[in-house]
């Protein structure tokens, strides 16, 4: 498969003239998306891991597009929260596409997904504690159950994001035979286990993912013996083993221009090797992998400004459109598509390239997409285009400074269409005037 082999694609691989026209028509700022790639990368990913189930993280880009693309690929989808799970059974996933990964689900999550449960008696519920599976109890829920396990080691492109490591997710993983045993006992469907080793792992990250996966290994062995005894006591029919471990996603992709991609290859071999032989199906969910590179964030240069060591220039989105830079310090790769020349020649149509410090219009100090970055100077009217945007880029998104979210556009065989339209300051106000109109406790 050609696309297959499509390595990575960057910033400077988008055509400036298209990008300049989507703005003209949809102004700024924009987020686009390109489908093609979302289907490029998930033949990627099923390329190198031909044996595994492959789902979709949601929360990475929840655009009703994009489920709808990843479905009719084949993966499923891995879903945050009841307000995901009823996006993705919107976009056309059955109850057997659908993991629910509930960590400390608020009760309506809990009350929506187990109502779901009785339409798609297929899908998944994953719990990260013992009490989430009383909760699910109460509710009469005896479906499948994945336990989510802490594995005790994290890794990631941030601190913030190395959940394998945080107390918070899942139940430690050598209690976790202990928890399965009992759901068992209790009569629910158990199918699975699951852990995140975190997010943005990169090729240097590599000895923790094996360290993690191999963990998860040992536990997959582990339940497996305890629910056959377990069974074997109880004549229950319900589970003879595992079906599946799921070792989360976290597969990074290079944000610089000039890094590296993962060799996604020698991660599936050293993933199938820290494994090990294990009686049940490996699944694995990333999402940044899928869309980070399929999109892109348009942004108008409004102000240009020689303040005392650097170049402002101001840009009219912010953390408010895309908070990854102002919360994880994250590098994204950012081109001028007015100054642009021969990009691929490294032009910059013979505008000196000096440092500069492209910011928002949000009154934090934060609030900037890089520091004294060496770029072609830009001026007043330009239009930049920031890259990767297309992973936690829009679904993070706030409205913060009573700023309205920006629209979205699709890409797809040749075509454009508006997938999702500009906010107005109407719609930040309209839960006050609707204040009276629902009723306090709706979800
Ligand atoms: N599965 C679970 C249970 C997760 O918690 C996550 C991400 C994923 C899968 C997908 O991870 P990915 O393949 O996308 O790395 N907002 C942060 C990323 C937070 C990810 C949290 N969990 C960022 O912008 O870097």
């Amino acid at each position: 498969d050609a696309a297959a082999s499509v390595p990575v694609r960057r910033l400077s691989d988008w055509d400036a003239a298209e990008l300049r026209t989507l703005v003209d028509e949809y102004g700024s700022p924009l987020y686009v998306l390109d489908l093609d790639r979302v289907g490029e990368n998930y033949r990627r990913l099923e390329a190198a891991f031909p044996d595994a189930d492959v789902m979709y993280a949601v929360k990475a880009n929840a655009l009703d597009d994009v489920l709808a693309a990843l479905l009719e690929c084949g993966a499923g989808l891995e879903c945050a929260s009841a307000g995901e799970v009823q996006r993705a059974l919107e976009a056309g996933a059955s109850g057997a596409d659908v993991h629910y990964t509930a960590v400390n689900p608020p009760d309506r999550d809990l009350d929506w997904v187990v109502d779901a449960w009785a339409a798609h008696p297929a899908l998944t519920v994953t719990a990260g504690s013992a009490d989430t599976i009383d909760r699910l109890a109460d509710r009469g829920y005896d479906g499948r159950l994945c336990l989510r396990v802490n594995p005790g080691i994290g890794a990631g492109h941030h601190e913030k994001v190395r959940t394998g490591a945080a107390a918070k997710f899942g139940v430690p993983a050598e209690r976790a035979v202990d928890v399965l045993a009992d759901a068992a006992d209790r009569g629910f469907d158990v199918v699975g286990i699951h852990a995140h080793v975190g997010s943005g792992v990169s090729s240097d990250q590599l000895d923790a993912h094996r360290e993690f996966v191999a963990r998860m290994g040992d536990l997959a062995r582990d339940v497996n013996e305890a629910l056959r005894a377990s069974n074997g006591r109880t004549g229950s029919e319900a589970a003879d083993g595992l079906e599946f471990v799921d070792v989360g996603g976290g597969f990074g992709v290079p944000y610089r221009e000039d890094e590296a991609p993962l060799d996604l290859e020698s991660v599936a071999a050293a993933t199938r090797d820290a494994l090990g032989a294990v009686d049940a199906r490996l699944t694995i969910e990333p999402g940044r992998y899928f869309v980070a590179d399929a999109g892109v964030l348009l942004t108008d240069v409004n102000t240009v400004k020689d303040a005392r060591e650097t170049t402002v220039v101001g840009v009219d989105a912010g953390m408010t459109t895309l908070i990854r830079p102002a919360m994880y310090d994250a590098y994204h790769p950012i081109r001028n598509l007015t100054a642009d020349g021969d990009a691929a020649a490294g032009g910059a149509d013979g505008r000196e390239i000096v440092p500069q410090t492209v910011a928002g219009p949000i009154c934090e100090s934060g609030d900037v997409f890089c520091t004294d970055r060496e770029l072609p100077r830009s001026e007043r009217g330009d239009l930049l285009a920031i890259g990767n945007a297309g992973a936690y880029g829009y679904e993070m998104a706030t409205q913060y400074n009573s700023r309205p979210r920006p629209a979205s556009v699709v890409l797809e065989d040749g075509d454009v269409r508006l997938a999702r339209r500009r906010e107005t300051v109407d719609d930040v106000t309209r839960v006050q005037r609707e204040a009276g109109t629902v009723s306090p406790t709706d979800r």
